[in-house]
């Protein structure tokens, strides 16, 4: 990202987070110093993607616990407090993964819980290249020309906590002159897509192009696409994966058009406690992000809306699912459940 800019940082007493409600009009940060903070932060997706949520999560135990020095909390509330923060949003699994990664630390206090956030913020900018280098690999082996990729939403640097994971892919494929052209789909309604993802690829000075999510499954139809790049908010032991809502048409386009369709995404977002996406639990949000169009109604007074955030597209369809331990061909029988994960999840 331009200057190095960090989508989270600790600054030595506040969580410091980009504003990504603001972009691409403004680059601002929030100095997250209160429980209350945190979880409209999350909410209103002023910071949002699984593994930014998940380092997030991590430092946001730190927050409650300055916040419960400063307030006289008891344990009770503390708990509490940190409780909400893990359920802040339901899809993403690395929210609840960052904050029961340091719960352990609580006894030990303030530093030794900012020392292990830090740890997986500094991991999940090695995994991100990491995942970047064997998703490029592996698509390496496979063509022989510049890649027109499609991404939905984004899962990008802003998306973690640096480099990004399906932009990560990206990245290294533009690095290696492997990029003709990326198709951002603009993802409705909150638009991730054309906001931050392009941002992005400007930022990386990589060729892209806008189109509106209803016209992704034509644009892979009529053959202008050589691979589609996502990433993933929660993957189930089989392979099925949760993403923003509008990855499962990509994927059953790029089925039926022998298009590959690549996951990018950390051990981290892998849930194998989850056996399938029947159990992933799908956010649903307020109608009025898809009513309303900057406080203005684009529908009828008393019209209802179904705004699911996230979709799950079935193990079947998934091609390829980039880890930072390598490639696993899911669609042709490689699950996760079937591979060692580099940190064993704890019972
Ligand atoms: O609602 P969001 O913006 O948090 O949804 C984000 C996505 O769906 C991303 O694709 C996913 O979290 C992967 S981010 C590397």
């Amino acid at each position: 990202m331009a200057n190095d800019v960090r989508t989270v940082e600790w600054t030595g007493d506040a969580l410091r987070l980009i504003d990504q409600t603001l972009l691409p009009g403004r680059l601002e940060f929030i100095d997250v110093r209160d429980v209350a903070t945190l979880i409209d932060a999350i909410a209103r997706l002023a910071v949002r993607g699984a593994p930014a949520l998940g380092v997030t999560g991590a430092f946001g135990v730190a927050v409650a616990l300055s916040e419960a020095a400063r307030e006289g909390w008891d344990d009770t509330r503390t708990d509490k407090a940190i409780a909400r923060i893990r359920h802040a949003r339901p899809t993403a699994v690395n929210l609840a993964w960052g904050v029961d990664r340091v719960l352990p630390l609580v006894p030990k206090g303030l530093e030794a819980v900012v020392a292990e956030a830090q740890a997986i913020l500094d991991e999940d900018v090695r995994a991100n290249h990491s995942i970047g280098a064997h998703g490029t690999a592996w698509l390496r082996q496979r063509t022989g020309r510049r890649l027109r990729v499609l991404t939905h939403c984004n899962a990008g640097a802003l998306a973690t906590a640096g480099w990004g994971t399906a932009l990560g892919v990206v990245r290294q494929l533009h690095a290696e002159n492997l990029v003709e052209m990326v198709y951002v789909d603009e993802t409705r309604p909150l638009l991730q897509g054309s906001r931050l993802t392009a941002w992005e690829l400007d930022q990386a000075g990589i060729p892209y192009r806008v189109q509106v999510d209803g016209a992704a499954a034509s644009t892979i139809m009529r053959g202008l696409v050589d691979v589609a790049i996502i990433g993933a908010d929660r993957i189930a032991a089989n392979g099925d994966t949760a993403n923003k809502i509008g990855s499962l048409a990509v994927a059953l386009a790029c089925a039926d058009r022998n298009v590959p369709f690549m996951v990018a995404a950390p051990w981290s977002t892998i849930d194998l406690r989850t056996p399938s996406g029947d159990t992933i639990q799908i956010e649903e949000r307020d109608p009025d992000e898809i009513l309303t169009w900057n406080g203005a109604p684009v529908a009828p007074k008393g019209a209802q809306a179904f705004n699911p955030a996230f979709d799950v597209t079935p193990a079947r369809l998934v091609t390829a699912l980039a880890t930072e331990t390598g490639v696993l061909e899911v669609s042709a029988g490689t699950t996760p459940s079937a591979t060692q994960p580099p940190h064993p999840p704890k019972p």
